[in-house]
Formats: structure tokens, sequence, C-alpha cells
């Protein structure tokens, strides 16, 4: 919105047309959130944790002290725990974007409610699945989980429609985050908590992909351009933790995840359930945004070629890490 005697910008103007379109979106938020709670199983997260695993923790109960030679999860599998963990951790910061961009009223903040409610059981599960097996050092775990979420996190997305795309992709690979992980762990509980969650990622995903087919039909150009940006910088919204980068390392490493699955298993599906490669009609700057995803999936590509031999040889052994610019697959797609 302009302030009075100044000019509206550019992207005020973007700002503007973002919150209209929202306004327009709200019939398919009704729409879609019904179907949601048609097809959202309801889950308790305590029923997931293998409690009779469990004993008492150093500290006021006086029990055994956390040690490394008490985890037998896979290295890289500890490291994509904490990752998805400390990233479900940062939920009121994603709480406060989304209500902050989209409104708490009307369809729009019933949807942001109901999400945030669902997504609290990620954490709560996960943490509580963590410290019954013994998975990772809990005080190490508490202590990034406190700088992690005390610095907070901002969606730097500059409309509606850019952080529309972004939380679409973003639940996506969150799924897949979660589900290989699962896959990766060794541990049939393990995997059912993750495929549990995975599917609630699922769903999060599905509303907002067909919220986006949506803005594709009102805005076609503006919406393609919008996807383009996204998914030309994708970072995942936890890269700010401790450690980040050697533990996405080692995810990737592990194929648990990286540019291949970010590129075959959240863009493309994506890219092909909305047609993007193949709308026509659009003016100069929707068909300078297909280009612009059509270079960066072929520069994916390349690089998940260069440095799928490095990662070849850090499975070898596990402990090495490459040198820096080898990307990660959660946040290095600027390719
Ligand atoms: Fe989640
Ligand atoms: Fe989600």
């Amino acid at each position: 919105m302009a302030t009075k005697g100044n000019a509206p910008t550019d992207a005020h103007r973007s700002e503007a047309a973002g919150t209209d379109l929202l306004r327009q979106l709200e019939p398919a938020v009704v729409r879609l959130m019904d179907r949601h709670l048609a097809a959202a199983r309801d889950w308790l997260p305590h029923t997931y944790v293998p409690w009779s695993r469990a004993e008492d923790f150093d500290g006021p109960l006086r029990g055994t002290p956390w040690s490394p030679e008490q985890s037998t999860l896979p290295r890289a599998v500890q490291d994509a725990l904490v990752i998805n963990l400390l990233t479900e951790d940062n939920l009121p910061s994603y709480h406060f974007e989304l209500a902050t961009r989209m409104g708490r009223d009307g369809a729009w903040g019933a949807w942001v409610h109901r999400w945030t409610a669902e997504e609290a059981r990620h954490g709560d599960a996960l943490r509580g699945y963590l410290h019954a097996r013994r998975a990772v050092d809990p005080v190490a775990l508490e202590e990034d989980r406190m700088l992690h979420v005390g610095a907070g996190y901002t969606n730097e997305q500059p409309d509606p429609l850019h952080a529309l795309a972004y939380v679409t992709v973003q639940e996506l690979a969150t799924r897949e985050a979660h589900r290989n992980t699962g896959r990766s762990c060794g541990d049939p509980v393990g995997e059912q908590l993750m495929a549990r969650i995975a599917a609630d990622e699922n769903l999060h995903m599905l509303f907002y992909r067909d919220l986006y087919a949506e803005a594709l039909v009102a805005a076609p150009d503006e919406a393609v351009h919008a996807l383009a940006d996204v998914v030309c910088g994708f970072e995942m919204p936890g890269t700010a933790m401790p450690a980040f980068r050697t533990r996405a390392l080692r995810v990737a490493a592990a194929g648990i995840y990286d540019l291949d699955v970010h590129r075959e298993h959240v863009l493309r599906p994506l890219l092909r359930v909305w047609d993007v490669m193949s709308l026509t009609g659009l003016g100069p700057r929707g068909q300078r945004a297909q280009e612009r995803i059509a270079a960066h999936l072929d520069r994916m590509s390349a690089t998940a070629e260069r440095f799928r031999r490095l990662y070849q040889r850090m499975r070898s052994t596990e402990e090495s890490l490459p040198g820096a610019g080898a990307p990660t697959g959660q946040g290095d797609h600027r390719v």
C-alpha cells in the first residue's frame, strides 16, 4: 500500500495484488480445507513413541547419562532426525509468518490454525522418539533447539503469491525428508512414526498445491514468475540451524535428501501436475519464467552428476566431509 505522498513501488503493487489474490482464492480455501478435513486422520503422538525402551536420564531423576554408543541409528539418520526435528521446532515462527501473510480470520485463519495444530504433533512425537531411543545427545539437541528457535525464522518471500509457492514446495520437500529418513533408519518403530508424519505433510502439500493451481489460472504470468523465483532460490526453512551444512551433507551423501531427491521427487512432480512447462498464452514474464525453471532443472542435473562420486567416497568413509561448494539438496539449490 502506498503511503501518503509516495508513489507506489513495484514491491507495494506486488504485495497489494497478492493480497487481492488471497481474497479471490478464499472459496478454494474453503473447499480444499473441507477436503483436507475429510482426508486427515487424527492420530496420537504419544502412541508412536516406544516408551518401553526408555529409561531415566541423569539430572533430577539420577538416571543414566546419554553416551554415543547408546544410539543404534546410522550417523546420517541421526543428522536427518536432528534437522527434521529442529525444523519442526520453529513452528511458532511459521505460524506467525502464515498468520501475518494469510490472515487470522475467515477461511485463511481457519486453515492456518488447523495446520498449526497438526504440525505441533510432529515435533512432539519426534522428540519423544529420539529421547526414548537415546538416538542423539539430548543435551546438545536442547542447546541447539534454544539457539535455533531463539533466533526465530523469517520467510523472505516478497509477496503472498511467492509465499504460497514456497510452502507448496516446502511441504513436499518435508514429506520426502521425513519419509526417506524413516526408510533409512533401520527401525520399524521409527519408520512407522516418520511415515505417519510424512502422511500429514502430504496432505498439507495437496492443499497448497491445488490452491496454487487456482492461482495459476487466476494470474498465470505472475504465478509462473513467482514459482520460478521460488524454485531457483529454494532453501529449506531450517538452514540457519547450528551445523546445518555439515549435517545436510551427510544426509545428502546417504541419499536421504539430495539434489536428485529434490529434483525428481519434489520439483518435477509439482511442475507435472500443474503442467507449468506446457502452459501456453503466457506473456513475456511468464515465458521467461518457464525458461528460468527449465535452465535451473538442467543445472541441478549437471551439479548432481558432478557430486555423485564425491558422495560415494563419503559413504565409504562415513566421517569425512567434502570441501566447500558441495550441494546438499536442502539448502544449495542456487546451482
Ligand atoms: Fe511438519
Ligand atoms: Fe506440513
